[in-house]
């Protein structure tokens, strides 16, 4: 936390079971059933579905690989309707990497004081930024007390631990009791695993190497989907992070690809499950993650392939 830019005291911060268990109590701290939440989109399919469990409604505000969320029309939603809470992920966003720069951190900030909604940021991502230095969080420059704060360990050390947490400001209290009468306890032992693992100089080793090992795998990528996808393939230019968001030409269904791909053996997830309708049809997430191949190679020239079938046998 204090490399993001924030000063805290161990109790402003709930341990938590995964960033997924921080976004879930949190929305569960500021909204009641019906309100309005503002949500990127394309957004992180697991917000999807947490709002649909707390019946929450959603307003998507469209987000560019470039420039994030955009602004204008957070603004102008919030002006027309009551948004109770916009999540929002400033640092690498899944699934389009986005990072948000200084200008837009402080209007998103200025947006939350003026319309009154509260701004839980989901910093999952933020450790995994191919610069030196991580950006600044959100809750660094939260001067009005707008800001929730959620992470986890899951994306720069691994999923399993399930240890994550929740920085809830003025929210804290019901986060902490919320959390306390859904699980009782986050496990300590993997509590002092990573502790010990950050303590003695192991995870900044660690970030180091796996951020260099991501980019080295996304300049891999985007070299094999320019020489094996059809032409008119555009993918994101993530500056962190191991998710790419790659748009296809209009007559390639991002679904059949996904059946077919799996039918070889490879994984990806498709766009319509990053929005509430079928907006993202075209568009596919791939992981770059895993340590890289021939297989992985193959498994791109295989993408290709079958987007290429799928333009030949069009209409
Ligand atoms: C943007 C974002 N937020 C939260 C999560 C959930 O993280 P965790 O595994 O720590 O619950 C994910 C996992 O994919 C994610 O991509």
């Amino acid at each position: 936390m204090l490399d993001s830019g924030c000063q805290l005291q161990p109790d402003d911060i709930t341990i938590t079971l995964g960033c997924q268990n921080a976004l879930m109590l949190s929305l569960q701290a500021v909204a009641k059933s019906g309100d309005t939440i503002a949500i990127e989109s394309p957004a992180y399919h697991g917000v999807l579905q947490i709002l649909e469990v707390l019946n929450l409604k959603a307003i998507e505000i469209p987000c560019s690989a470039q420039h994030g969320i955009d602004l204008h029309l957070l603004e102008e939603a919030a002006k027309e309707w009551q948004i109770k809470a916009c999540v929002v992920t400033p640092n690498n966003q899944n699934p389009i990497g986005a990072t948000l720069n200084t200008q837009a951190r402080k209007r998103l900030i200025q947006q939350s004081i003026q319309y009154g909604f509260t701004l839980i940021e989901d910093d999952v991502y933020g450790e995994l930024s191919y610069k030196d230095k991580r950006e600044r969080s959100l809750k660094a420059d939260d001067t009005h007390n707008t800001v929730i704060y959620c992470s986890s360990f899951s994306k720069s050390i691994a999923p399993g631990f399930r240890i994550g947490w929740v920085v809830g400001g003025q929210f804290q209290a019901q986060i902490e009791h919320y959390a306390y009468v859904q699980s009782l306890a986050v496990p300590t032992l993997t509590q002092i695993a990573i502790a010990n693992f950050l303590e003695n100089g192991a995870y900044d080793r660690h970030l180091r190497k796996t951020r260099q090992s991501y980019q080295d795998n996304l300049a891999r990528c985007q070299a094999l989907i320019q020489e094996y996808f059809p032409i008119g393939t555009q993918t994101s230019t993530p500056n962190g992070g191991f998710l790419l968001w790659i748009t296809l030409p209009d007559t390639v269904d991002a679904m059949a690809l996904h059946a077919q791909a799996l039918a070889n053996g490879i994984g990806l997830l498709p766009g319509l499950a990053f929005g509430l309708t079928a907006q993202f049809r075209h568009h596919f997430r791939l992981n770059y993650a895993l340590s890289w191949d021939n297989q992985t190679d193959a498994a791109l020239k295989k993408l290709g392939q079958l987007c290429h079938q799928q333009l030949d046998s069009y209409p």
